[in-house]
């Protein structure tokens, strides 16, 4: 039955009785009580699903009845902030949840329980649901190359679907500097025009950018902007002479090294442009994250790491905010309640993971990216023509067998915040590129961040390939992954 073919896998679904017939008389129902958020949920479903159903399925805001049904709840018990029920039976489906956005990812549910096109019965029975863990995010690196904000927007569509609520933003690397900044406007006129390999690049304007994070919660997808810092900085170095020690600016860089630049950690100018920074950003910022790199600091001497790394996270709390670093930041000094954020892998020094289990055991949350299993950037075997492959070849069943909640030695499932699968776009410069390398596996990233821990490849791959269809029909540029068993 199509319960048992969701992606991710429900917490708990049981097939019974007579469906619902969705079809030309079907109304989406929210209830007179229901407010303007359940409303826009409610719009926003009947949208996606007139689009594959050609039906007219009208939104109603009147007296209860026959349909599809969406209800607020909250006492319902065991959803949390994100969870939902859907209960199908021959009068209508009822989805409940405590919140809108547990409302939200009930309809993302029913989609999935309809045919790929067309009118269709949504088979009888319930499904209780609710994430393992809070933290479900993708990445996308449009330093390297520039991507629009439309791509961004139908990558927040593709990842929402499949319950993906965070989108981290790496904004700025050595190759350019990619959202404006008002107090230092260089940055992106200059320093965004260009990206790898010489071409134009691009930068997005504040109020582009105000409203790509409108558009992501309205999916309810939070998005995490990154200025990494101290090193990766060679854009901001080009565009401000007196950012640099020696006061002279470097060339813009369009090549692919790393670890060849540094803020100068001794000049106050520095802190000057970190707080402009970071206060316009967490300006533009609803969630509470902003994340500040520090990875691969490797022109920055350790104790000149630390000191700036110590003044970077105080301007971030004075703006309000809580802090995401990568987890170098654990053999420095990462402030109360920074959020690491793993991305080594199976070479990865003991010693190095053990600093970031006695952070977590210190009380900083943890955001799992082994580079090994979620960074989408890497091949998936040697015939994979774009990507990288320093941390090996992740086909999809690697990326998708492994448990987060016992991956890191010595960290309890509990110190987990969740799971991220960035994408580095070295080599990636169109559409086409970014999906062949996130689909399929950013799936499996899916299902690792919000299914139960039980996990079966087998049955796994046969849902993935039952899934195809869903994926063609929406015109997602996928890779027939050859360890997965599509279906001709
Ligand atoms: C990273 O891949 N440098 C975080």
């Amino acid at each position: 039955t199509p319960y048992e073919r969701l992606l991710p896998a429900p917490a708990s679904a049981r097939a019974e009785g007579p469906g619902y017939p969705v079809g030309a008389a079907t109304v989406i129902r929210t209830g007179p009580a229901a407010g303007a958020e359940v409303r826009r949920v409610a719009e926003l479903l009947a949208g996606q699903l007139r689009g594959t159903s050609g039906l007219p399925l009208p939104v109603d805001h009147g007296r209860a009845g026959d349909g599809i049904r969406l209800r607020i709840d909250a006492r319902a018990g065991g959803l949390g902030e994100e969870g939902y029920r859907l209960d199908s039976g021959p009068r209508g489906v009822t989805l409940t949840a405590r919140t809108p956005a547990g409302l939200f990812h009930a309809g993302q549910t029913l989609r999935q329980l309809l045919p790929v096109s067309g009118p269709g019965t949504v088979p009888g029975g319930r499904i209780t649901d609710a994430p393992r863990f809070a933290y479900r995010g993708a990445m996308l690196d449009i330093a390297r190359h520039f991507f629009t904000v439309d791509q961004a927007k139908r990558y927040v569509d593709q990842l929402a679907q499949y319950k993906v609520n965070t989108l981290h933003l790496h904004l700025t690397d050595d190759q350019g500097w990619r959202i404006a900044i008002d107090s230092w406007p260089r940055l992106a006129e200059y320093g965004g025009g260009t990206e790898v390999g010489g071409g134009p690049g691009g930068h997005w304007t504040k109020d582009r950018y105000r409203d790509l994070v409108a558009y992501a919660a309205e999916r309810y997808v939070d998005v995490v902007p990154e200025i990494d810092m101290p090193g990766h900085v060679n854009a901001a170095l080009a565009s401000y002479p007196e950012l640099n020690c020696d006061g002279k600016a470097p060339e813009r860089y369009t090549g692919t090294k790393v670890g060849f630049s540094s803020l100068c950690v001794g000049k106050e100018r520095t802190y000057e442009f970190v707080d402009d920074v970071l206060g316009e950003l967490a300006a533009l910022t609803p969630g509470r994250y902003l994340h500040i790199g520090g990875d691969e600091a490797h022109s920055t001497p350790a104790a000149d790491y630390a000191a700036f790394m110590d003044r970077a996270q105080a301007v971030v709390a004075r703006h309000g905010k809580t802090v995401v670093a990568w987890h170098q930041l654990a053999s420095a000094r990462p402030a109360p309640g920074a959020v690491l954020q793993y991305w080594g892998h199976d070479r990865t020094a003991a010693a190095e993971k053990a600093a970031v289990a006695a952070a977590a055991k210190a009380g900083h949350p943890l955001v799992l990216s082994p580079a090994d299993r979620l960074y989408l950037d890497m091949k998936y075997d040697t015939a994979t023509k774009q990507g990288l492959a320093w941390a090996g070849y992740v086909p999809v069943r690697r990326s998708y067998e492994w448990d987060p909640g016992s991956y890191l030695p010595d960290v309890p499932e509990t110190a987990v915040l969740g799971v991220e699968a960035p994408l580095w776009t070295e080599t990636i410069a169109t559409r086409a590129d970014l999906e062949f390398m996130a689909f399929p596996r950013v799936l499996s990233l899916a299902e690792l961040g919000w299914s139960p821990a039980a996990r079966d490849w087998g049955a796994y791959s046969g849902r993935l390939a039952a899934h195809a269809a869903r994926l063609d029909a929406q015109g997602i540029a996928f890779h027939r992954a050859p360890d997965v068993p599509w279906e001709e």
